[in-house]
């Protein structure tokens, strides 16, 4: 078990009433966990310590060249009172994949798992328990050298920090309207799209804005190359279900590999219902979409969960998903994984670590 220092904080905050709606990415608990690097003497120091300001080198090299990654996953409450969090050992495996790509050092698997336990043990009370709500984790890694030279960093800070949260998206479970981008790109392959780090979110923030202004909520992006083929929605992998069959982007070096993308795939093929990861082109979407073939699109995602997608447009064409509404598949995952999330379903697949 990881060795960590606490300093419990002397002042701490008011919990969220329960009718508050817990805004994504709004509300921060009173602790977060803390860790440094230096290169020769690895990861040391690690604290748990009250929610504060971190005090950086305005030369530190994040801030000129984005050297950072983060992670996310969510903590539970179930009705008889146990804490769980859902597969953190795939965030792991995906912290190890991202750190590699961005050249920074990697971290054991235990002491990442230990880290989160041990913060969201500390801030149990902040975990909300109304229908659709978690506490949010984000844990990421910061490049701290205070240097303008262009090399990976020689020293880091790994830093753990909750937040309550409600749904991701202000439309719930309600079906989201998607804009698929023609003139940006999220990345393309050899670059960083299967990586966890800020750059991927920085590069979409334009086409989003674009969304937005014409009444979307998120953009759906096309290879970087082509232009052609689907890939994700940035936060949110995506999914279709085509004359019955599940149909998702195969992971292609510029795709986040997605937990809920995994699972979601895992459950669908339990269930026996054929599924796809293989190319599929926008003009191929269209044509489902047309004759009728498109039966549900629905996005995945760690905050986002399951979202079903309504509404889709590409240049010109604007179109419906079915009846606009929410689709069997998406609620019967919905249901599903939030079921096993929140041990209200047996979990078989032993994807909750209590
Ligand atoms: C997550 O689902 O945890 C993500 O990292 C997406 C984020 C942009 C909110």
């Amino acid at each position: 078990m990881l060795d960590i220092r606490i300093e419990k904080t002397q002042n701490p905050k008011t919990l969220p009433e329960k009718d508050n709606p817990l805004v994504f990415g709004t509300i921060f608990t009173d602790h977060m966990f803390i860790m440094n690097y230096e290169l020769g003497k690895g990861w040391f120091d690690p604290r748990i310590v009250p929610y504060q300001p971190i005090v950086l080198q305005p030369s530190a090299m994040v801030f000129h060249y984005g050297q950072e990654m983060f992670e996310g996953l969510k903590a539970y409450k179930t009705e008889d009172g146990r804490t769980l969090l859902f597969r953190p050992n795939k965030n792991w495996e995906r912290v190890i994949n991202t750190n590699r790509r961005i050249c920074m050092p990697e971290i054991e698997e235990d002491v990442f798992v230990d880290a989160i336990k041990a913060l969201v043990k500390i801030d149990e009370a902040w975990i909300p328990t109304k229908p659709g709500t978690s506490l949010y984790i984000r844990p990421f890694i910061i490049a701290t050298d205070p240097f303008l030279g262009v090399r990976p960093s020689n020293t880091y800070q790994f830093i753990v920090i909750l937040c309550p949260v409600g749904a991701y998206y202000p439309e719930g479970l309600n079906p989201v309207k998607i804009w698929i981008e023609d003139e940006y790109v999220r990345a393309v392959k050899g670059g960083l799209g299967e990586a966890k780090t800020g750059a991927n979110y920085c590069a979409s923030l334009k086409a989003q804005v674009k969304a937005h202004d014409e009444g979307y909520s998120q953009v759906l992006w096309l290879d970087g190359v082509e232009r052609k083929y689907i890939e994700e929605v940035g936060a949110m992998n995506i999914f279709f279900k085509i004359n019955g069959t599940i149909v998702t982007p195969v992971l292609n070096g510029s795709i986040l590999p997605g937990i809920t993308r995994k699972s979601v795939i895992e459950l669908c093929e339990l269930w026996g219902l054929p599924v796809e990861e293989r190319k599929i082109s926008v003009d191929e979407l269209l044509d489902a979409a047309k004759s009728g073939a498109l039966e549900e699109v629905f996005g995945t995602g760690t905050a986002a969960v399951i979202s079903p997608v309504g509404h889709l447009r590409f240049e010109d064409t604007v179109f419906q998903v079915k009846d606009g509404g929410i689709g069997q598949i998406s609620q019967k995952l919905y249901d599903t994984i939030t079921g096993i999330q929140l041990g209200k379903l047996e979990d078989t697949l032993n994807w909750t670590v209590e």
